[in-house]
Protein backbone atom coordinates (compact mmCIF):
# COMPACT_ATOMS: atom_id res chain seq x y z
CA UNK A 1 0.00 0.00 0.00
CA UNK A 2 1.32 3.33 -0.72
CA UNK A 3 1.64 6.26 1.44
CA UNK A 4 -1.78 7.80 1.95
CA UNK A 5 -3.18 10.27 0.35
CA UNK A 6 -4.60 13.48 1.27
CA UNK A 7 -8.79 14.00 1.37
CA UNK A 8 -10.16 15.76 -0.28
CA UNK A 9 -7.88 17.58 -2.73
CA UNK A 10 -8.93 20.41 -5.73
CA UNK A 11 -9.09 19.19 -9.47
CA UNK A 12 -6.36 20.54 -11.23
CA UNK A 13 -8.83 20.18 -14.14
CA UNK A 14 -12.98 20.69 -13.67
CA UNK A 15 -13.75 17.56 -15.29
CA UNK A 16 -11.14 15.43 -14.12
CA UNK A 17 -10.57 13.86 -11.00
CA UNK A 18 -7.53 15.31 -8.75
CA UNK A 19 -4.32 14.38 -10.84
CA UNK A 20 -3.23 13.66 -6.63
CA UNK A 21 -6.03 10.84 -6.29
CA UNK A 22 -3.84 8.66 -8.99
CA UNK A 23 -2.32 6.26 -6.54
CA UNK A 24 -6.28 5.56 -5.79
CA UNK A 25 -6.79 4.38 -8.99
CA UNK A 26 -3.55 1.87 -8.61
CA UNK A 27 -4.74 0.96 -5.13
CA UNK A 28 -8.28 -0.56 -6.28
CA UNK A 29 -10.58 -1.33 -4.47
CA UNK A 30 -10.00 -0.01 -0.81
CA UNK A 31 -7.16 2.19 0.12
CA UNK A 32 -6.27 4.78 2.93
CA UNK A 33 -6.75 9.14 2.68
CA UNK A 34 -5.34 11.17 5.45
CA UNK A 35 -8.02 13.81 6.82
CA UNK A 36 -6.91 17.31 7.60
CA UNK A 37 -7.35 16.41 11.47
CA UNK A 38 -4.66 13.87 10.92
CA UNK A 39 -7.08 11.31 10.76
CA UNK A 40 -6.99 8.20 8.28
CA UNK A 41 -10.02 6.79 7.34
CA UNK A 42 -10.75 4.00 4.19
CA UNK A 43 -11.54 4.79 0.38
CA UNK A 44 -13.34 2.95 -1.52
CA UNK A 45 -12.45 3.29 -5.10
CA UNK A 46 -13.73 0.20 -6.84
CA UNK A 47 -16.96 0.29 -8.75
CA UNK A 48 -18.16 -3.57 -7.29
CA UNK A 49 -17.28 -2.41 -3.98
CA UNK A 50 -18.81 0.78 -3.68
CA UNK A 51 -22.25 0.00 -4.74
CA UNK A 52 -21.42 -2.95 -2.56
CA UNK A 53 -20.67 -0.47 0.63
CA UNK A 54 -23.04 2.04 -0.02
CA UNK A 55 -26.11 -0.58 0.04
CA UNK A 56 -24.50 -2.13 3.62
CA UNK A 57 -25.91 -0.76 6.46
CA UNK A 58 -23.15 -0.91 8.69
CA UNK A 59 -21.72 1.53 7.54
CA UNK A 60 -24.18 5.11 8.91
CA UNK A 61 -24.33 8.73 7.70
CA UNK A 62 -25.15 9.56 11.75
CA UNK A 63 -22.96 12.62 11.66
CA UNK A 64 -23.62 12.72 15.57
CA UNK A 65 -21.63 9.59 16.29
CA UNK A 66 -18.36 10.85 17.24
CA UNK A 67 -16.55 9.13 15.22
CA UNK A 68 -18.19 10.54 12.14
CA UNK A 69 -15.31 11.43 9.45
CA UNK A 70 -15.11 15.57 9.20
CA UNK A 71 -13.96 16.20 5.92
CA UNK A 72 -12.80 19.88 6.58
CA UNK A 73 -12.77 21.54 9.34
CA UNK A 74 -15.93 23.64 8.66
CA UNK A 75 -17.96 20.49 8.80
CA UNK A 76 -17.78 19.91 12.46
CA UNK A 77 -19.59 23.35 12.79
CA UNK A 78 -23.07 21.60 11.23
CA UNK A 79 -23.96 19.18 14.89
CA UNK A 80 -26.75 21.53 15.88
CA UNK A 81 -29.59 20.26 14.24
CA UNK A 82 -29.18 16.26 12.49
CA UNK A 83 -29.61 16.81 8.23
CA UNK A 84 -33.28 14.95 7.33
CA UNK A 85 -32.96 12.03 5.32
CA UNK A 86 -28.61 12.24 4.20
CA UNK A 87 -27.90 11.82 7.85
CA UNK A 88 -30.25 9.51 8.94
CA UNK A 89 -29.63 5.65 9.16
CA UNK A 90 -32.82 3.47 8.56
CA UNK A 91 -35.36 2.51 9.78
CA UNK A 92 -35.65 6.61 10.79
CA UNK A 93 -34.41 7.08 7.41
CA UNK A 94 -37.18 5.40 5.61
CA UNK A 95 -40.22 6.93 7.34
CA UNK A 96 -38.90 10.12 5.62
CA UNK A 97 -38.36 9.22 2.70
CA UNK A 98 -41.52 6.97 2.10
CA UNK A 99 -42.87 10.33 2.58
CA UNK A 100 -41.11 12.10 -0.64
CA UNK A 101 -40.90 9.24 -2.33
CA UNK A 102 -44.09 9.98 -4.69
CA UNK A 103 -43.55 13.85 -5.28
CA UNK A 104 -39.85 12.86 -6.87
CA UNK A 105 -41.41 10.13 -9.18
CA UNK A 106 -40.80 9.80 -12.97
CA UNK A 107 -44.80 11.02 -13.76
CA UNK A 108 -44.36 13.52 -11.53
CA UNK A 109 -41.17 14.98 -12.91
CA UNK A 110 -42.29 14.74 -16.16
CA UNK A 111 -45.52 16.86 -15.43
CA UNK A 112 -42.98 19.38 -14.28
CA UNK A 113 -41.20 19.81 -17.94
CA UNK A 114 -42.99 22.27 -19.31
CA UNK A 115 -42.57 24.26 -16.58
CA UNK A 116 -39.08 23.61 -17.01
CA UNK A 117 -38.94 24.49 -20.52
CA UNK A 118 -40.85 27.54 -20.00
CA UNK A 119 -38.19 28.69 -17.05
CA UNK A 120 -34.87 28.02 -19.55
CA UNK A 121 -36.68 29.56 -22.88
CA UNK A 122 -37.21 32.76 -20.44
CA UNK A 123 -33.68 32.91 -18.62
CA UNK A 124 -32.34 32.33 -22.51
CA UNK A 125 -34.55 34.71 -23.74
CA UNK A 126 -33.07 37.57 -20.90
CA UNK A 127 -29.63 36.74 -21.68
CA UNK A 128 -29.92 36.94 -25.66
CA UNK A 129 -31.81 40.27 -24.80
CA UNK A 130 -28.62 41.57 -22.93
CA UNK A 131 -25.85 39.74 -24.78
CA UNK A 132 -23.71 38.75 -26.77
CA UNK A 133 -21.96 38.07 -23.06
CA UNK A 134 -22.91 36.53 -19.93
CA UNK A 135 -21.39 35.33 -17.06
CA UNK A 136 -23.52 31.55 -16.97
CA UNK A 137 -23.65 30.73 -13.44
CA UNK A 138 -25.73 33.60 -12.39
CA UNK A 139 -27.68 34.04 -15.74
CA UNK A 140 -28.64 30.78 -16.30
CA UNK A 141 -27.14 27.51 -14.13
CA UNK A 142 -28.33 28.70 -10.70
CA UNK A 143 -31.73 29.92 -11.52
CA UNK A 144 -33.23 27.16 -13.75
CA UNK A 145 -32.93 24.70 -10.64
CA UNK A 146 -33.45 27.29 -8.16
CA UNK A 147 -36.83 28.40 -9.56
CA UNK A 148 -37.86 24.87 -10.68
CA UNK A 149 -37.23 23.62 -6.79
CA UNK A 150 -39.01 26.82 -5.64
CA UNK A 151 -42.22 25.88 -7.74
CA UNK A 152 -42.27 22.58 -6.43
CA UNK A 153 -41.97 23.34 -3.53
CA UNK A 154 -44.03 25.99 -3.06
CA UNK A 155 -41.07 28.50 -1.72
CA UNK A 156 -41.32 31.50 -3.12
CA UNK A 157 -38.51 32.86 -5.59
CA UNK A 158 -38.68 36.13 -4.63
CA UNK A 159 -36.51 35.17 -1.58
CA UNK A 160 -33.90 33.25 -3.43
CA UNK A 161 -31.11 35.86 -3.51
CA UNK A 162 -31.63 34.89 0.41
CA UNK A 163 -31.83 31.12 0.45
CA UNK A 164 -29.11 30.85 -2.17
CA UNK A 165 -26.51 33.08 -0.22
CA UNK A 166 -26.60 31.09 2.71
CA UNK A 167 -26.66 27.82 1.01
CA UNK A 168 -23.84 28.72 -0.88
CA UNK A 169 -22.24 29.56 2.40
CA UNK A 170 -23.52 26.10 3.93
CA UNK A 171 -21.92 23.90 1.20
CA UNK A 172 -18.84 25.99 0.80
CA UNK A 173 -18.18 28.15 4.23
CA UNK A 174 -15.45 29.20 3.97
CA UNK A 175 -15.15 29.39 7.79
CA UNK A 176 -16.70 26.95 10.35
CA UNK A 177 -18.35 29.48 11.48
CA UNK A 178 -20.44 30.66 8.39
CA UNK A 179 -21.58 27.32 8.10
CA UNK A 180 -23.21 27.01 11.69
CA UNK A 181 -24.54 30.31 11.03
CA UNK A 182 -26.21 30.10 7.61
CA UNK A 183 -27.82 26.62 8.94
CA UNK A 184 -29.57 29.17 11.66
CA UNK A 185 -30.54 31.23 9.15
CA UNK A 186 -32.30 28.87 7.05
CA UNK A 187 -33.61 26.90 9.73
CA UNK A 188 -35.06 30.48 10.96
CA UNK A 189 -36.32 31.47 7.41
CA UNK A 190 -38.15 28.04 6.40
CA UNK A 191 -39.71 28.18 10.25
CA UNK A 192 -41.28 31.04 9.65
CA UNK A 193 -42.22 30.57 6.05
CA UNK A 194 -44.37 27.32 7.65
CA UNK A 195 -45.80 29.48 9.93
CA UNK A 196 -46.90 31.74 7.61
CA UNK A 197 -48.25 28.77 4.97
CA UNK A 198 -49.97 27.48 7.97
CA UNK A 199 -51.99 30.55 8.01
CA UNK A 200 -51.74 31.11 4.18
CA UNK A 201 -51.83 27.38 2.34
CA UNK A 202 -50.36 27.42 -1.24
CA UNK A 203 -49.79 24.10 -3.48
CA UNK A 204 -46.58 23.51 -3.62
CA UNK A 205 -44.44 19.86 -1.86
CA UNK A 206 -44.54 22.21 1.60
CA UNK A 207 -48.13 22.70 1.67
CA UNK A 208 -48.95 19.24 1.21
CA UNK A 209 -46.05 18.20 4.13
CA UNK A 210 -48.00 20.64 6.26
CA UNK A 211 -51.30 19.77 5.84
CA UNK A 212 -50.79 15.61 5.65
CA UNK A 213 -48.12 15.40 7.98
CA UNK A 214 -47.89 18.33 10.15
CA UNK A 215 -51.18 19.50 10.80
CA UNK A 216 -52.15 15.93 11.84
CA UNK A 217 -49.05 15.33 14.21
CA UNK A 218 -47.28 12.79 12.16
CA UNK A 219 -44.11 14.77 12.09
CA UNK A 220 -43.03 17.99 14.30
CA UNK A 221 -42.30 21.91 13.37
CA UNK A 222 -38.43 20.75 13.65
CA UNK A 223 -38.12 17.51 11.42
CA UNK A 224 -40.32 19.40 8.28
CA UNK A 225 -37.57 22.56 8.06
CA UNK A 226 -34.59 19.83 8.79
CA UNK A 227 -36.62 18.13 5.44
CA UNK A 228 -37.23 21.30 3.73
CA UNK A 229 -33.57 22.38 4.13
CA UNK A 230 -32.48 19.51 2.32
CA UNK A 231 -34.58 19.63 -0.70
CA UNK A 232 -34.13 23.14 -1.12
CA UNK A 233 -30.28 23.09 -0.93
CA UNK A 234 -29.59 19.80 -2.61
CA UNK A 235 -32.50 20.59 -5.47
CA UNK A 236 -30.68 24.01 -6.74
CA UNK A 237 -26.98 23.87 -5.73
CA UNK A 238 -25.97 20.63 -7.11
CA UNK A 239 -27.86 20.74 -10.49
CA UNK A 240 -26.47 24.41 -11.24
CA UNK A 241 -23.17 22.74 -10.91
CA UNK A 242 -24.08 20.38 -13.29
CA UNK A 243 -25.35 23.06 -15.61
CA UNK A 244 -22.15 25.04 -15.56
CA UNK A 245 -19.56 22.30 -15.44
CA UNK A 246 -21.31 20.49 -18.32
CA UNK A 247 -21.60 23.26 -20.02
CA UNK A 248 -17.60 23.87 -19.90
CA UNK A 249 -17.29 20.23 -20.22
CA UNK A 250 -19.16 20.03 -23.51
CA UNK A 251 -17.39 23.81 -24.82
CA UNK A 252 -14.18 22.08 -24.28
CA UNK A 253 -15.31 18.67 -26.06
CA UNK A 254 -16.44 20.28 -29.75
CA UNK A 255 -16.45 17.10 -31.31
CA UNK A 256 -18.71 15.60 -29.35
CA UNK A 257 -21.20 18.49 -28.93
CA UNK A 258 -21.28 19.05 -33.06
CA UNK A 259 -22.17 15.48 -32.82
CA UNK A 260 -24.94 16.59 -30.09
CA UNK A 261 -26.36 19.53 -31.51
CA UNK A 262 -26.37 17.21 -34.87
CA UNK A 263 -28.72 14.59 -33.09
CA UNK A 264 -31.08 15.76 -29.88
CA UNK A 265 -31.93 12.62 -29.26
CA UNK A 266 -28.53 11.90 -27.42
CA UNK A 267 -29.30 14.19 -24.83
CA UNK A 268 -30.55 11.73 -22.41
CA UNK A 269 -27.00 9.39 -23.05
CA UNK A 270 -25.09 12.43 -22.92
CA UNK A 271 -26.43 14.07 -19.76
CA UNK A 272 -25.90 10.08 -18.36
CA UNK A 273 -22.31 9.96 -19.64
CA UNK A 274 -21.21 14.00 -17.95
CA UNK A 275 -22.75 12.48 -14.61
CA UNK A 276 -20.42 9.78 -14.97
CA UNK A 277 -17.58 11.56 -15.91
CA UNK A 278 -18.21 14.79 -13.74
CA UNK A 279 -19.11 13.04 -10.67
CA UNK A 280 -19.17 16.59 -8.70
CA UNK A 281 -20.12 14.89 -5.66
CA UNK A 282 -16.69 13.61 -5.30
CA UNK A 283 -16.78 11.82 -1.84
CA UNK A 284 -19.24 10.76 0.15
CA UNK A 285 -18.88 9.85 3.47
CA UNK A 286 -19.78 7.00 6.23
CA UNK A 287 -18.55 5.49 9.27
CA UNK A 288 -19.08 1.73 10.01
CA UNK A 289 -20.43 0.83 13.33
CA UNK A 290 -19.51 -2.53 12.86
CA UNK A 291 -16.43 -4.49 11.27
CA UNK A 292 -16.92 -5.41 7.48
CA UNK A 293 -14.94 -7.73 5.81
CA UNK A 294 -14.17 -6.28 2.29
CA UNK A 295 -12.32 -8.81 0.49
CA UNK A 296 -10.44 -9.91 3.47
CA UNK A 297 -9.72 -7.03 4.35
CA UNK A 298 -11.52 -5.47 7.52
CA UNK A 299 -13.15 -2.35 7.63
CA UNK A 300 -13.02 -1.98 11.44
CA UNK A 301 -16.43 -0.88 13.68
CA UNK A 302 -15.74 3.21 14.25
CA UNK A 303 -13.85 3.63 10.81
CA UNK A 304 -14.29 6.46 8.41
CA UNK A 305 -14.57 5.49 5.06
CA UNK A 306 -14.94 7.81 2.17
CA UNK A 307 -16.37 7.07 -1.23
CA UNK A 308 -14.39 9.16 -4.15
CA UNK A 309 -16.69 8.97 -7.17
CA UNK A 310 -14.67 10.53 -9.39
CA UNK A 311 -12.49 7.54 -9.16
CA UNK A 312 -14.86 4.92 -8.53
CA UNK A 313 -16.84 6.29 -12.05
CA UNK A 314 -13.92 5.79 -14.00
CA UNK A 315 -13.13 2.06 -12.93
CA UNK A 316 -11.79 0.94 -15.97
CA UNK A 317 -13.14 -3.15 -15.50
CA UNK A 318 -16.81 -1.30 -15.77
CA UNK A 319 -15.95 1.85 -18.32
CA UNK A 320 -13.52 0.88 -21.06
CA UNK A 321 -11.47 4.13 -21.63
CA UNK A 322 -12.89 5.88 -18.84
CA UNK A 323 -11.34 9.02 -18.96
CA UNK A 324 -12.84 9.91 -22.26
CA UNK A 325 -15.98 11.31 -22.51
CA UNK A 326 -18.34 9.39 -24.49
CA UNK A 327 -21.84 8.68 -24.52
CA UNK A 328 -22.00 5.37 -27.09
CA UNK A 329 -20.99 3.65 -24.01
CA UNK A 330 -23.68 2.57 -21.12
CA UNK A 331 -22.81 4.88 -18.45
CA UNK A 332 -25.76 3.46 -16.38
CA UNK A 333 -24.80 1.93 -13.19
CA UNK A 334 -22.65 5.25 -12.03
CA UNK A 335 -22.68 6.24 -8.45
CA UNK A 336 -22.92 9.91 -8.88
CA UNK A 337 -26.31 9.81 -7.43
CA UNK A 338 -24.64 7.86 -4.68
CA UNK A 339 -26.47 4.27 -4.39
CA UNK A 340 -28.30 2.31 -1.75
CA UNK A 341 -30.69 4.06 0.66
CA UNK A 342 -29.44 7.46 0.08
CA UNK A 343 -29.43 7.32 -4.00
CA UNK A 344 -30.53 10.39 -4.77
CA UNK A 345 -34.62 11.15 -4.15
CA UNK A 346 -33.72 14.30 -6.69
CA UNK A 347 -32.52 12.04 -9.74
CA UNK A 348 -35.06 12.23 -12.51
CA UNK A 349 -35.63 15.88 -11.83
CA UNK A 350 -32.16 16.39 -11.95
CA UNK A 351 -32.08 14.66 -15.09
CA UNK A 352 -34.79 16.58 -16.75
CA UNK A 353 -33.83 19.81 -15.98
CA UNK A 354 -29.85 18.79 -17.34
CA UNK A 355 -31.55 17.62 -20.73
CA UNK A 356 -33.97 20.61 -21.09
CA UNK A 357 -31.14 23.45 -19.66
CA UNK A 358 -28.50 21.99 -22.10
CA UNK A 359 -30.09 20.97 -25.05
CA UNK A 360 -32.00 24.46 -24.88
CA UNK A 361 -29.14 26.44 -24.05
CA UNK A 362 -27.16 24.67 -27.51
CA UNK A 363 -29.80 24.69 -29.66
CA UNK A 364 -30.73 28.30 -29.14
CA UNK A 365 -26.88 29.88 -29.22
CA UNK A 366 -25.07 27.91 -31.80
CA UNK A 367 -22.26 30.33 -31.78
CA UNK A 368 -21.74 29.96 -27.92
CA UNK A 369 -18.26 30.03 -26.54
CA UNK A 370 -15.83 31.03 -23.61
CA UNK A 371 -15.27 34.03 -23.25
CA UNK A 372 -12.11 34.15 -21.59
CA UNK A 373 -9.43 31.75 -22.37
CA UNK A 374 -10.47 28.20 -20.40
CA UNK A 375 -7.43 28.09 -17.83
CA UNK A 376 -8.69 31.47 -15.92
CA UNK A 377 -11.92 30.49 -15.78
CA UNK A 378 -12.29 29.62 -11.68
CA UNK A 379 -13.86 26.88 -10.16
CA UNK A 380 -14.58 25.15 -6.73
CA UNK A 381 -11.90 23.85 -4.67
CA UNK A 382 -11.77 20.24 -3.63
CA UNK A 383 -13.63 19.84 -0.25
CA UNK A 384 -17.05 20.64 -2.05
CA UNK A 385 -19.43 20.07 -4.37
CA UNK A 386 -18.02 20.63 -7.90
CA UNK A 387 -19.07 23.26 -10.87
CA UNK A 388 -17.94 26.51 -11.82
CA UNK A 389 -17.93 29.70 -9.62
CA UNK A 390 -17.95 31.78 -12.97
CA UNK A 391 -18.43 31.28 -16.32
CA UNK A 392 -18.40 34.11 -18.91
CA UNK A 393 -19.40 32.89 -22.70
CA UNK A 394 -20.30 34.94 -25.75
CA UNK A 395 -22.41 33.74 -28.89
C1 LIG B 1 -27.27 16.73 -10.81
C2 LIG B 1 -27.67 17.07 -9.63
C3 LIG B 1 -27.56 16.22 -8.40
C4 LIG B 1 -26.50 15.44 -7.96
C5 LIG B 1 -25.15 15.24 -8.63
C6 LIG B 1 -26.93 14.83 -6.72
C7 LIG B 1 -26.15 13.94 -6.00
C8 LIG B 1 -26.58 13.26 -4.88
C9 LIG B 1 -25.81 12.25 -4.18
C10 LIG B 1 -24.42 11.78 -4.56
C11 LIG B 1 -26.55 11.82 -3.14
C12 LIG B 1 -26.16 10.73 -2.12
C13 LIG B 1 -25.24 11.27 -1.07
C14 LIG B 1 -24.76 10.19 -0.10
O1 LIG B 1 -25.19 9.04 -0.18
O2 LIG B 1 -23.93 10.52 0.77
C15 LIG B 1 -27.79 12.58 -3.16
C16 LIG B 1 -28.80 12.45 -2.23
C17 LIG B 1 -29.90 13.28 -2.21
N1 LIG B 1 -30.30 14.19 -3.16
FE1 LIG B 1 -29.32 14.65 -4.85
N2 LIG B 1 -28.20 15.25 -6.42
C18 LIG B 1 -28.63 16.09 -7.42
C19 LIG B 1 -29.83 16.72 -7.51
C20 LIG B 1 -30.83 16.69 -6.56
C21 LIG B 1 -32.09 17.37 -6.64
C22 LIG B 1 -32.59 18.21 -7.83
C23 LIG B 1 -32.75 17.11 -5.49
C24 LIG B 1 -34.14 17.62 -5.22
C25 LIG B 1 -34.69 17.86 -4.16
C26 LIG B 1 -31.90 16.24 -4.68
C27 LIG B 1 -32.20 15.75 -3.43
C28 LIG B 1 -31.46 14.79 -2.76
C29 LIG B 1 -31.85 14.23 -1.47
C30 LIG B 1 -33.07 14.61 -0.67
C31 LIG B 1 -30.87 13.28 -1.13
C32 LIG B 1 -30.82 12.42 0.13
C33 LIG B 1 -31.60 11.16 -0.11
C34 LIG B 1 -31.63 10.22 1.06
O3 LIG B 1 -30.84 10.32 1.99
O4 LIG B 1 -32.51 9.33 1.03
N3 LIG B 1 -30.74 16.01 -5.37
N4 LIG B 1 -27.79 13.43 -4.23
Amino acid sequence: MTEAVAFPQSRSCPYHPPTAYQPLRETRPLSRVSLFDGRSVWVVTGHAEARALLSDQRLSTNQENAAFPAASPRFKALTNRRTALLGLDDPEHNVQRRMLIPSFSVKRTAALRPRIQETVDRLIDDMVAKGPRAELVSAFALPVPSSVICALLGVPYEDHDYFEELSRRLLHGPEAADVGDARRRLDAYLESLIERKRAEPGDGLLDELIAERLETGEIGLEELVAVALVLLVAGHETTANMISLGTFTLLRHPEQLAELRADPSLMPAAVEELMRFLSIADGMLRVATEDIEVGGTVIAKDDGVVFTTSVINRDEDVYPEPDTLDWHRSARHHVAFGFGIHQCLGQNLARAEMEIALGTLFARLPGLRLAAPAEEIPFKPGDSIQGMVELPVTW
